[in-house]
């Protein structure tokens, strides 16, 4: 084949590079090479670029209007650091205590979400008031595992899983098994129909009648 043929495969816009001069000893395996204008956007892109050079170095290491890269680290974290510290203002921390389920019991709204809670999660077990079914008599005096108010919530939080009892704390808000809390002790006394046979330890004082006692 002749060079001749190369070019009109390797080129088809044959016309253009006819007049190109060949680069000499740019030839490898038979193949070689014309020198041919680069495309015009390529073109245009190397001097953009080539423009952009100056206004960046200046822009960041002179003028310090363009961050580098460890000022932008920097003032994102800052930004990140104020989000979080809001969200921590608006959700603080639950330090699990019997004063602080203690805010819950008694009040009207938590009693009413407690509520709600039991009969979507707890009543198939424990009855829809309480009384008891596969769970114990959450309104009796009797409690398996105590009956301060962290008692209950600990069994709400951690289960017995081999008495079948489900633990919520990974499925409930600490603010909700809260107001669990405040829900049962709400029924406590209750006495209702078809009432479980006791279960666990009687407990002759409850907690609850303190708590109302102040409200
Ligand atoms: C799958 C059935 C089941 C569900 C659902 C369930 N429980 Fe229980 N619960 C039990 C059983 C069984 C026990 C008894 C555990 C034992 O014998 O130690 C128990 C024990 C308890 C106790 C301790 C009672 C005591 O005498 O000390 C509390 C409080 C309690 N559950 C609250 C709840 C609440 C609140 C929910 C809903 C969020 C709930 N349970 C959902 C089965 C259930």
């Amino acid at each position: 084949m002749s060079n001749d043929t190369h070019r009109d495969d390797a080129n088809p816009n044959q016309s253009a590079s006819q007049d190109e001069p060949l680069i000499e000893g740019h030839s490898y395996d038979g193949i070689e090479e014309y020198d041919n204008p680069m495309p015009g956007w390529w073109v245009w892109l190397f001097w953009i670029c080539v423009a952009f050079a100056p206004v960046y170095v200046l822009g960041m290491h002179v003028f310090d209007i363009i961050p580098t890269y460890e000022e932008k680290l920097a003032s994102d974290q800052a930004e990140l650091a104020e989000i979080r510290t809001a969200w921590e203002a608006q959700n603080p921390t639950f330090e699990v205590s019997n004063d602080a389920i203690a805010a819950f019991v008694g009040v009207e709204e938590a009693i009413a979400a407690g509520q709600q809670l039991y009969s979507a999660n707890c009543a198939v077990c424990h009855g829809a008031s309480g009384e008891g079914l596969i769970g114990p008599n959450l309104t009796d005096a009797y409690w398996i595992h105590g009956n301060e108010n962290v008692d209950i919530y600990t069994v709400i939080t951690e289960g017995v899983l081999d008495k079948g009892m489900t633990p919520w704390g990974s499925i409930l808000a600490p603010q909700e098994r809260s107001e669990l809390v405040a829900y049962i002790r709400s029924i406590e006394g209750t006495n209702p129909e078809g009432a479980k046979e006791p279960q666990g330890t009687l407990y002759e004082e409850s907690p609850a009648e303190d708590n109302e006692e102040e409200t």
